[in-house]
């Protein structure tokens, strides 16, 4: 942090809030609030005086509450910048009748009661998201005792205890009597793989975390009586099982099961009854502490990102990266990159690992001092666009302006297009077509595989990254589907155009299938919920034509989805020979009509 701190290529925005982000990869707008500090952090020395002087107390944030701090305050030793900063809610004011003393304190005079919030515009051609994480507050996990009895903490709140530069200068005492307790138990997975309590997931760092305090409290007080609640032990990090074994061969207990109850006595000790599941035994455990091995959560900030910059989340919360193992720093935007545990839980081995990834995916995007953009984007044709605006408000990416007023045509930003043909599907004009997967394209193949036998085939329209993916993977696994599925691909499952389903039917297709990626999958961003609502449209005017909806499907398929690929096959085989000639046969006529 220092280093980034003196770094003269580096811009450092403490105290700062992103208000909000425009653009596109290489040119995004960042409007940022940067908060008064009241202190000029170019001449502070942070010697410290003006908090001597300061009469005001409060919780140490940073210490968990655990220590104070005054109004005046550096947030921890090693702060970046090395400055003090007013939290101006807790000052008492500069008025000498009520206090100014810490004005009076200091020497250099660095404090300023004028200062006031600054609204700064950066210029940036990449944004990475690491907006780190949130910790489970374990209070609702009432028979854990949290907040009801002083001698249950948290992991954090314990790794701050356990700390030379912590409140009690690294020495475990007990929040009650200040004493050093004789034993100390560990609950894991608190507010981690139970989805009614907390998360489904699991938060990565716990099971570490705890091995490394028993470690650290087996150094420095070998025959304290150290007990560890667990389901499992995840170690499977570079040495993390030796970590383990040694904890284990110091003496550490490890109980598989997690407490029932908890209860204090009088002297404040703690009693904890445990189901030992290994030995199938109801345990009571006397304790002096308990520490409960706490999860992690997105950041608060999160949902709000994710809004003004248009990404995806997975259903826990993080940020989804744009593809698993090929893009695992990339968000679907261009040009926008994830570091730490914005995108997932992850230790401090991986954020570094992950961040220096990102920075040099950013650093390989901006370095030509020009981007270089697929060739497969929409473009619109403007002596067919009638400026309605509806590929505007289909784009997940923004990339597309048009001036409704004025009537002016609408414009496709080629750096911000990803390529999806959400746009062109919905225009109502065909005003736009996709580059690689025009609609003469899409159409000839549809005519093309529909030429012989028609009857006898199934069509099915394949998004590139699942579903077509599936179809493969349910080949390379020698997973068996009927051998008359005819599958054309699209980037996207947003590019499949009505006019395609009414040509396969028109052609004496039995049956057609739309497949995607699941919701909340889709690799661009969530073009897929306009495929959904399209298919809905399709079949109800085909109820209202007198055919049947049934023979239009709609499936989601992920890559990894082989054999859910060839049973959705089996199934489109049933419906397909379930349709009968006659029935073909009047759908292409009234189809042929109605062209
Ligand atoms: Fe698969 Fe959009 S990329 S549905």
């Amino acid at each position: 942090m220092t280093d980034v701190g003196r770094h003269p290529r580096i811009t450092l925005y403490t105290m700062s809030e992103l208000l909000d982000i425009k653009g596109y990869v290489g040119n995004f707008d960042a409007r940022i609030l940067k908060k008064a500090r009241y202190v000029k952090e170019n001449e502070c020395t942070a010697c410290g005086e003006c908090a001597k002087a300061c009469p005001v107390i409060r919780p140490d944030e940073f210490n968990l509450g655990l220590s104070s701090r005054k109004a005046i305050y550096s947030p921890f030793p090693q702060a970046v910048p090395s400055a003090y900063a007013i939290n101006i809610s807790e000052c008492l004011g500069n008025n000498p009748v009520v206090c100014g003393k810490c004005v009076e304190a200091c020497d250099k005079k660095c404090i300023d009661f004028h200062m006031s919030d600054q609204e700064i515009v950066e210029k940036v051609g990449t944004i990475i998201v690491a907006t780190g994480l949130e910790p489970y507050d374990p209070t609702e996990l009432d028979e854990y005792g949290y907040t009801r009895f002083q001698n249950v903490v948290t992991s954090l709140e314990f790794e701050r205890l356990i700390n030379a530069g912590g409140p009690s200068g690294g020495d475990p005492v007990r929040p009650t009597d200040k004493k050093i307790p004789k034993s100390i138990g560990f609950v894991q997975c608190v507010g981690s793989r139970s989805a009614s309590r907390g998360a489904a997931y699991c938060s990565n760092i716990c099971c570490m975390n705890t091995i490394k305090s028993t470690l650290v409290l087996k150094e420095h007080y070998p025959d304290m009586d150290i007990k560890v609640f667990y389901l499992d032990i995840r170690a499977f990090g570079k040495g993390f099982e030796d970590l383990y074994m040694r904890s284990r061969r110091l003496g550490v207990n490890y109980i598989r099961g997690f407490p029932g109850t908890v209860e204090e006595d009088e002297n404040k000790n703690l009693r904890v009854t445990v189901e030992n599941t290994a030995s199938s035994k109801l345990e009571i455990h006397e304790l002096d502490m308990l520490v409960l091995a706490i999860g992690i959560k997105p950041a608060e900030s999160t949902r709000k990102l994710q809004e003004m910059l248009g990404l995806q989340l997975t259903p826990d919360g993080f940020f989804l990266e744009a593809h698993p193992k090929l893009q695992p720093v990339d968000a679907a935007t261009r040009g926008i990159f994830y570091a730490g545990c914005a995108e997932a839980p992850k230790d401090i081995k991986e954020s570094v690992t992950q961040a220096s990834a990102a920075s040099a995916r950013a650093i390989r995007l901006m370095h030509k001092g020009h981007i270089t953009s697929e060739p497969i984007i929409s473009e619109v044709m403007e002596e067919r666009c009638k400026s309605c605006g509806r590929c505007v408000e289909v784009c997940p990416y923004k990339a597309i302006t048009c001036d409704v007023k004025n009537k002016k045509p609408a414009v496709v930003n080629a750096a911000a297009c990803a390529g999806c043909g959400t746009c062109a599907a919905e225009c109502p004009f065909d005003a736009i077509e996709m580059n690689h997967f025009t609609s003469i394209q899409i159409m000839n193949q549809v005519n093309a595989l529909l030429e012989e036998k028609p009857q006898e085939k199934i069509l099915a329209f394949a998004c590139n990254w699942c579903s077509y993916a599936g179809a493969d993977y349910a080949g390379v696994s020698r997973i068996q589907y009927p051998a008359n599925v005819r599958v054309i691909r699209t980037m996207c499952s947003g590019r499949v155009d009505e006019d395609f389903i009414w040509e396969g039917f028109r052609k004496g297709a039995p049956v057609v299938l739309v497949s995607g990626c699941h919701i909340g999958d889709c690799h661009y961003i969530n073009a897929n919920h306009w495929t959904e609502k399209r298919i809905e449209k399709v079949r109800k005017k085909m109820a209202k034509l007198g055919l049947r909806p049934e023979r239009l499907q709609l499936a989601w398929i992920s890559a990894a989805e082989g054999a859910r690929f060839a049973n959705v096959m089996k199934e489109m085989e049933k419906l397909r020979a379930a349709v009968t000639e006659n029935e073909i046969s009047q759908t292409v006529t009234l189809l042929k009509e109605k062209k």
